[in-house]
């Protein structure tokens, strides 16, 4: 266990965990909990953000998500799991963090801006949503995590975290506060079945790592190909092909895969063939999920106590990050 660095990620509980989110992350932390001290944490008030007024979206899919986790291989004796609204300190040092932050300088968070113009706010932009990036520092920042397992959206959040630590430093006068890095997945955006950017329960494009046998039956057999690829004997394209970059980010077998790639370009390899492969590749890496899924299917309780088990640890942790703010800015540090 190497103990020089600290992992942090988080996931918003607002639906189900897919396959997207397993080979863009969930692998990646599956692996990094071996050899790192590893955090995970369900942001509930994150997601509260965008469902101010819809909060059984969110409460609903906490368990779900902590079910996702343990079934992809997460182990709660080795990556600790806690819940966002379980740690008071992080709600603590965003407000402090707030005042530290221009309004002109959140406005300008790319990642912010895009997601208020897709998700339509126009007026009725919630003030937590506009500020959610200070509220994700405070995550990062209470943990002292130092990398940060995150796709490319979320870049301009570590960006943004980085500036707040070296403003709460120079104020404080002290390293109070870790600096943090991304560490990119090589995987970073699955698209969508339909081909479309982004996987999305509200695009029904997704696959859930929960999917049946028939739900990957009927998802690969919708899948996009190369419209132009009307003949086995045709060449295809294999740039913007669906069931290609499935492949890339899901086969064991990068050889095989590069092979099917030059056949497929050259011509004589079918559409059928490659789904085909798909198919199995899909079916062998969920059925495992699927089964240690339906083993916690029922057990609410046991979750909840895995939750409050890790909430507990990060309790202290978060706590003493807030504390030697407090200090540091010269407030009094009562209990
Ligand atoms: N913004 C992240 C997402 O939407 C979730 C998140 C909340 C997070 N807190 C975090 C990610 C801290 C990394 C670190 O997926």
């Amino acid at each position: 266990m190497n103990t020089t660095h600290t992992i942090l990620t988080g996931d918003r509980p607002t639906g189900p965990l897919h396959l997207g989110h397993y080979v863009g992350s969930l692998r990646q932390r599956v692996s990094l909990q071996h050899q790192y001290r590893q955090f995970i944490l369900i942001a509930d008030l994150q997601g509260l953000t965008d469902n101010g007024s819809n909060p059984q979206k969110v409460s609903a899919n906490i368990l779900e998500v902590m079910a996702d986790y343990l079934a992809a291989g997460i182990d709660p004796t080795k990556t600790m799991i806690c819940l966002q609204s379980a740690l008071p300190a992080l709600a603590e040092l965003s407000a402090l963090y707030m005042n530290i932050v221009t309004v002109a300088r959140v406005a300008r968070n790319p990642t912010v801006k895009n997601e208020i113009a897709q998700k339509g706010f126009s007026r009725a932009l919630p003030v937590g949503f506009m500020a959610y990036p200070i509220s994700q520092a405070a995550d990062i920042t209470a943990f002292q995590a130092d990398r940060i397992p995150v796709g490319d959206d979320q870049l301009p959040m570590i960006e943004q975290t980085n500036e707040i630590v070296h403003k709460m430093n120079n104020l404080t006068g002290a390293p109070v506060l870790r600096h943090c890095q991304a560490l990119l997945s090589p995987v970073s955006r699955l698209p969508g079945i339909d081909g479309s950017a982004k996987m999305s329960k509200s695009l029904g494009n997704t696959l859930l790592l929960s999917a049946s046998e028939q739900d990957i039956h009927r998802a690969v057999s919708a899948m996009y190909t190369d419209p132009d690829h009307l003949r086995v004997s045709d060449p295809g394209r294999v740039e913007g092909n669906v069931v290609f970059t499935y492949l890339d980010a899901c086969h064991p077998d990068p050889h095989k895969v590069a092979q099917m790639k030059a056949h497929y370009q050259q011509g004589g390899l079918g559409d059928r063939a490659c789904k085909d492969e798909l198919e199995n590749c899909l079916q062998t890496l969920l059925a495992p999920i699927r089964a240690r899924r339906a083993q916690f299917a029922g057990e609410s309780d046991a979750l909840l106590a895995l939750l409050k088990q890790g909430s507990e640890a990060a309790r202290d942790i978060t706590q003493q990050t807030l504390d030697a703010v407090k200090r540091g800015l010269g407030l009094p540090v009562l209990w």
